[in-house]
């Protein structure tokens, strides 16, 4: 036995009349109630549950406190584990509510026939009901945006904070050194230098006497035979007995500046082998330094031993300094 609503019957075989399970355009029947939204034609799109809003806003919302619970905790000192587990809660919140956000949104296109035009009234009821359902809808995405804007901008408040991290501004104590007029220099063993303590064509790494720990005030000692060097107009006096002091920081990225070629005069920094001409300012020969290395004024104290005439005239280390 075939009782299936699909086979017309027999009996009634008029197509002006067909069975529930072979709709014609002319005669558009009602769509039954559980047969979902498949088009805009059939009846009203499901509605958004204020429930999945409501997870949305929570979302937000708690990112937006965990944002400034990160701020407080920052202010207050700092915590790191708080801090991580806030930062946490507060990006989760934001990515969370955008997943949990983009579900409410329909994800048609959805297509259908074209069917009669004019609306029966109940098609006018389910019109009106879609309508006032998305005015309301529309107003909760209001307040969704309003929570989101508040959830990054408390995300940005806490952002700045780190920026105290940063400490207090190094003002021009980055362009000064431990040098300063008299100062004697010292090895690393702490002995006093005297203009003949080392060899013609000898060098040595020396410190300013009180400050060996300061690691900008390095200064490479060379001695080389008088008369070769070139000083440049303003340090005719600066090496007394050819010892020339030079800072020992490269003016490329501030590598320690170590080898010395004595045959042709230079040093030499091994990170990218810029040279530098001892007899000529240390000014860069070959290499990607650009800036040739301050030179530390020399002379001799009433004691004989070699003194700084003052700190150096320019400022040590890479080249950015003179890009201000
Ligand atoms: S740091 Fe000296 S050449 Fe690069």
């Amino acid at each position: 036995m075939d009782q299936s609503p699909a086979s017309p019957s027999p009996a009634d075989p008029s197509p002006a009349d067909p069975s529930p399970a072979d709709p014609s355009p002319a005669d558009p029947s009602p769509v039954p109630e559980d047969a979902g939204p498949t088009s805009p034609d059939a009846g009203p799109p499901t509605p958004v549950e204020p429930t999945s809003e409501r997870r949305v806003a929570v979302a937000f919302l708690a990112s937006t406190l965990a944002a400034l619970g990160l701020a407080a905790v920052y202010v207050g000192g700092g915590h790191p584990q708080a801090e991580g587990a806030l930062l946490f809660v507060a990006l989760g919140g934001l990515g969370v509510g955008a997943v949990q956000w983009a579900r409410l949104i329909d994800d048609g296109p959805v297509a259908d026939d074209r069917g009669e035009l004019a609306g029966s009234d109940a098609d006018q009821d389910a019109v009106e009901d879609v309508v006032s359902g998305d005015v309301d809808v529309i107003g909760r995405r209001k307040l969704l945006v309003r929570l989101l804007l508040g959830a990054v901008g408390a995300l940005g408040l806490a952002a700045l904070f780190p920026i105290r991290s940063l400490g207090p501004s190094p003002g021009s104590s980055l362009e000064r050194t431990a040098w300063r007029a008299g100062r004697r220099l010292i090895d690393g063993e702490g002995r006093l230098m005297r203009p003949d303590t080392l060899v013609v064509g000898g060098t040595l790494t020396v410190f300013p006497e009180g400050a060996t720990r300061a690691g900008d005030a390095q200064v490479v000692l060379v001695r080389v035979r008088p008369g070769l060097n070139r000083p440049r107009p303003g340090r005719e006096t600066w090496a007394p007995e050819g010892n020339l002091a030079y800072s020992k920081i490269c003016t490329h990225v501030g590598c320690p500046v170590g080898l010395y070629q004595q045959d042709t005069e230079e040093l030499v920094c091994p990170c990218h082998q810029s040279t530098f001409d001892v007899l000529d300012g240390a000014r860069p020969r070959f290499g990607p330094a650009t800036r040739p290395l301050p030179q530390l004024p020399l002379a001799v104290d009433a004691e004989g031993y070699l003194v700084a005439q003052s700190d150096f005239t320019e400022a040590v280390g890479p080249g950015y300094w003179n890009r201000s």
